[in-house]
């Protein structure tokens, strides 16, 4: 990525302060924000002016963005290091034409599995398909990374919709998880569905086989009350899961965006079939959106281009995601996931060195918790943290609504406060007004001082109902895919993850007591020690 003319801009922009932009383009806020179907994308508090625009537009003509977005939905196996096509729009593609993977149509099979995914899940919600014990009160997900972040993501943000039975989620391998979540519950009315994509999950299968047993001993049928959803079917049937409750996926779909496939079964057992197929649908709108719009118009692309500004031009390290809408609590995780395991990189597709920063370190807390919490180092600390907001124009308490009206308040606040700051005059005219003076008066002052010009964007939905749940995580996907490709990096792949994973399987002897931990380092060994000396 060549980001010379972007670096020349950002210099000479140096003195350059967000509101001043807007005293310089009275029509700033339309001409720097997007709309599609009913969201709007607003980054016009950030430093983007035109001329940096078109230079980030550039960028995606110099990358070829246009011809890598074609082989993706084409399904070209552009996840290069696997050898596999990156297909997850498939498993939205309701309205969709065939889409080939070596010369086949994958969309028969992504349909009847969809279908039996609805069957399946309207007999759980009706009672048709039951329990040693009677109807299913209660399902538990077991599942780790992609095959828990997004359906628990779902399950919060769709609460309004949630009329089937009590939905659970298991993902620590720490006892603790599977041990307070199985207590609450009735073994004989007790669904398990075991999700995890390669069925070799060690956090995963210990899980499943704890509540297996747990289920067999109290009375349960876990050759009924099972469930899997993977793409090892081999393995499914090892573990002894009947066929007609196993639901496959191909190796195409990544874990991290698997959510729209059978790893969101959980999430139409608890909404139903209807309110899950709206979910397809807005993923869908988003698709249709990302391949038609241009650069300019396009919410993903936009997006993706203020995060390259934000990151790789500007050398922001982290990024803030502040949903101001408690249902989209676990957003910020299962965001996490998507850009820091796709562009958290440091090598380019060729195995040449990253000669940039990858993608940014994502975090962030429903709003307004987080201003209660860690804005303060947001608005006064030395770093500069860009922040996303996200909210609704309306929820779904009508009798609540000035609870909505609040939180609205607080939203546009806090951006608006990231912007425009606090100079060392007004402080000094507040503390005045409070009657300070002199050395104390000053001292006082500069504790009050923001420095304004922080610079966030906004996304606005009319209401968080499926189908835009669909959208915004359709469109952050595609926004994690376009910072992927301007960056010349494989954002399908995962290879950071397995070291840590060798490690612990052989450490688990260890950690057993039944070998030694000589041959590790002094700090490694020292812990292992301890443990053995205060176990039991
Ligand atoms: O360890 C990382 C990872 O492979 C993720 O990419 C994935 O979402 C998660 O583990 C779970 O994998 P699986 O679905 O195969 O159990």
């Amino acid at each position: 990525m060549n980001l010379e003319t972007l670096n020349k801009l950002a210099l000479e922009r140096n003195d350059q302060t967000i509101l001043g932009l807007f005293d310089t383009d009275t029509d700033r806020a339309q001409g720097f924000s997007i709309s599609t179907g009913n969201l709007l994308f607003d980054y016009s508090k950030t430093q983007i002016d035109a001329d940096i625009r078109n230079a980030l537009i550039r960028l995606c003509d110099e990358a070829g963005l246009a011809d890598r977005r074609t082989a993706m939905f084409d399904g070209a196996k552009i996840n290069e290091t696997e050898g596999r096509s990156v297909l997850h729009t498939a498993l939205r593609n309701l309205d969709g034409g065939p889409v080939e993977v070596d010369g086949l149509d994958v969309m028969p099979d992504v349909l009847d599995t969809l279908h039996r995914m609805r069957v399946f899940a309207e007999e759980v919600r009706g009672g048709a398909v039951i329990g040693a014990g009677g109807s299913f009160t209660d399902v538990v997900n077991i599942g780790i990374g992609g095959s828990d972040l997004g359906p628990v993501m779902a399950t919060h943000a769709l609460a309004p919709y949630h009329d089937g039975p009590r939905l659970h989620y298991v993902s620590n391998v720490d006892g603790a998880h599977i041990a307070d979540t199985l207590r609450q519950l009735d073994p004989t009315r007790t669904l398990v569905i075991v999700a995890s994509k390669t069925f070799t999950t060690i956090e995963t299968m210990t899980n499943a086989r704890t509540a297996r047993a747990w289920m067999a001993d109290g009375g349960g049928d876990p050759a009924k009350q099972f469930a899997a959803v993977s793409s090892a079917l081999d393995k499914t049937q090892a573990f002894g899961i009947p066929s007609e409750h196993v639901f496959g996926f191909a190796d195409w779909v990544g874990g991290r965006y698997s959510v729209w496939g059978p790893v969101g079964l959980p999430v139409m057992i608890a909404v139903g079939s209807n309110a899950f197929d709206a979910f397809l649908r807005g993923g869908q709108a988003m698709d249709v959106h990302f391949q038609a719009a241009d650069w300019v118009e396009n919410m993903p692309v936009l997006l993706a281009l203020v995060g390259i500004w934000h990151r790789q031009v500007l050398g922001h390290s982290s990024r803030a995601v502040l949903p101001y809408d408690q249902r989209l609590l676990r957003l910020p995780a299962y965001f996490q996931q998507l850009e820091m395991e796709s562009n958290g990189k440091s090598v380019a597709m060729d195995g040449s060195p990253l000669t940039g920063p990858s993608g940014p370190v994502v975090w962030g807390e429903p709003g307004t918790n987080g201003q209660h919490a860690f804005y303060q180092l947001i608005h006064q600390g030395t770093d500069v943290i860009p922040c996303e907001f996200m909210v609704a124009a309306e929820g779904h308490e009508p009798e609540l609504v000035h609870h909505h009206r609040l939180l609205l308040a607080n939203c546009f606040a806090q951006s608006e406060a990231l912007m425009r700051g606090r100079g060392l005059d007004e402080a000094r005219q507040l503390m005045a007004d409070k009657g300070l003076q002199g050395e104390e008066l000053e001292r006082q002052a500069r504790h009050r001082v923001f420095p304004g010009n922080r610079p966030s964007s906004t996304l606005i939905y009319p209401m968080l109902t499926p189908f835009v749940l669909g959208q915004i995580i359709a469109l952050y996907e595609h926004r994690v895919f376009v910072e992927g490709v301007l960056l010349g990096i494989n954002s399908f792949d995962q290879w950071g993850v397995e070291l840590g994973k060798e490690l612990a399987t052989s450490l688990g002897p260890v950690v057993d007591g039944e070998i030694s931990a000589d041959g590790k380092d002094g700090s490694t060994a020292a812990l292992v020690a301890y443990a053995l000396r205060h176990r039991d």
